[in-house]
């Protein structure tokens, strides 16, 4: 295939699509997702539903993993982004208007005194802002992260981020970071005692981790702790943040304001990349104060006239449809019912979230493996066992979901916050039906798991 058009691009079939990508992207996820059969041609998606070029309507419960808060192609965004089209987009000579409104109602929606924003275009970038401004602040040498943690994989999030497989090619990390326990206020009390830590960084919830919620309290214990050691503490809301857990905000559920809050995913409304980190003025204005220090770090693309008016019509769309308010009531009912599923199916290990993000994790399946492959792959067996409920919803079922990145056993229901409750109760039954009345896998995910396996095992 010569030079590709874009009038030909909309044109590609599925399989030169995937030729293409094999070659010119990732060889191995291309086989990933071929195995799982995970890659439809999608041509057209609208609120929750995404449809393949047959016209089947899929369900999205992964949403964008946590950048659809509003739902694919939301009308709100789209006009926005419409209305400033013959604007410039980047053109870092002038401040950019809807920068500086976004900032502004940032800072009113956000907990405390949050105030200064720096704009980026991802998560991770957010991430290293705030390493960086809590380095440059307090001069300490550590950084306390979670175990399981998940905060981007540029080299500085990746370093305060805790599953092995992602790390371990890299190193060495960048020098002074430590994980500490999840969950564990005394663990973090022993290690702030040495007064030689500059900030923790947290998930309110955390999401890749397999949708772990801390118990009560602690985060609101953390900010004591902080305080009393002088330590800075980094919410990283990017995925729980604009309303996924039913606050605008994870760390609202204990009150807590954070020196530092990293932003992206849905606060663009899904159309534009977008990323954000808020801090207190004092720690910003100590770092970044001043016309001496104003470039100290900076972006290209960041506060583009797209993503910052995509942001300005997302938020407001999130804020006047009250759906953090929603997302409480809906979540609710929704970890109800997969709780009851799981009385139901014994492969259920444990349900667990809060709001609209809800992680369901299986039990161990050595089993099964044995089965197909002769005991050769437990492992890999005990790896994805949620990619294959997450196959077999896709592929019987007409449900998107995938597993947790950091813990593959966990698939997670993760919607736009615009969801009704029929599309919620079609997915339980879409889940119950996969999982089977007796708990065991269906035909279908076995077949998955077959392809699967056969396919590993031809390739490995
Ligand atoms: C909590 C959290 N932080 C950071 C990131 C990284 O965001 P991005 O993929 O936009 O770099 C993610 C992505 O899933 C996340 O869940």
């Amino acid at each position: 295939m010569g030079f590709i058009s874009f009038a030909d691009s909309l044109r590609l079939s599925r399989d030169e699509a995937r030729k293409l990508a094999r070659q010119y992207i990732n060889p191995g996820l291309v086989t990933m997702m071929g195995l799982l059969n995970f890659d439809k041609q999608f041509t057209k998606a609208q609120g929750v539903s995404v449809w393949d070029k047959d016209g089947r309507e899929f369900l999205d419960f992964l949403g964008g993993y946590g950048a659809l808060n509003l739902g694919h192609n939301p009308p709100e965004v789209i006009e926005a982004l419409q209305a400033v089209m013959e604007r410039p987009n980047i053109l870092q000579v002038t401040i950019n208007p809807f920068a500086a409104a976004l900032a502004a109602n940032l800072a009113a929606v956000t907990p405390g005194d949050l105030e200064r924003v720096f704009f980026c275009n991802s998560g991770t970038e957010a991430v290293e802002g705030a390493l960086k401004l809590a380095r440059a602040y307090s001069r300490k040498p550590t950084i306390l992260y979670m175990d399981g943690a998940f905060h981007g994989k540029t080299l500085g999030s990746l370093s305060v981020s805790g599953r092995e497989k992602y790390r371990k090619p890299f190193q060495p990390l960048l020098s002074g970071c430590e994980q500490i326990p999840f969950g564990d206020a005394a663990a973090l009390e022993k290690r702030l005692q040495q007064g030689d830590v500059a900030a923790v960084i947290v998930e309110p919830i955390q999401g890749e981790n397999g949708i772990k919620v801390p118990p009560d309290g602690y985060l609101a214990t953390m900010r004591e702790l902080c305080n009393k050691h002088e330590a800075l503490m980094i919410a990283d809301e990017v995925q729980t943040g604009f309303g996924r857990t039913g606050k605008l905000f994870g760390c609202e559920h204990e009150n807590v304001v954070p020196d530092i809050m990293c932003l992206a995913k849905s606060l663009s409304g899904s159309m534009v990349p977008i990323g954000a980190v808020i801090a207190r003025p004092t720690v910003w204005d100590k770092v970044y104060g001043g016309m001496e220090n104003a470039t100290l770090h900076t972006s290209t693309f960041g506060g583009n006239t797209l993503a910052c008016a995509a942001g300005l019509a997302a938020l407001e769309t999130i804020i006047n449809r009250r759906l953090p308010e929603r997302t409480a009531e809906l979540g609710n009912y929704f970890l109800e019912q997969t709780r009851k599923l799981a009385e139901r199916h014994p492969v259920i290990k444990e349900v667990r979230g809060r709001g609209l993000l809800i992680g369901i994790e299986f039990k161990e399946r050595e089993g099964l493996a044995d089965r197909l492959t002769g005991g050769k792959l437990s492992e890999l067996a005990r790896e994805y066992y949620g990619a294959m409920v997450a196959g077999s919803l896709l592929n019987d079922e007409q449900v998107i979901t995938v597993f947790t990145l950091n813990n593959p056993n966990v698939i997670r229901l993760e919607p736009p916050l615009i969801v009704t409750k029929e599309q919620i109760d079609q997915v339980l039954a879409a889940l119950d039906r996969a999982l089977g009345k007796t708990g065991s896998l269906t035909k279908a995910a076995l077949t998955t798991a077959k392809s699967m396996f056969s396919g590993l095992l031809k390739r490995n």
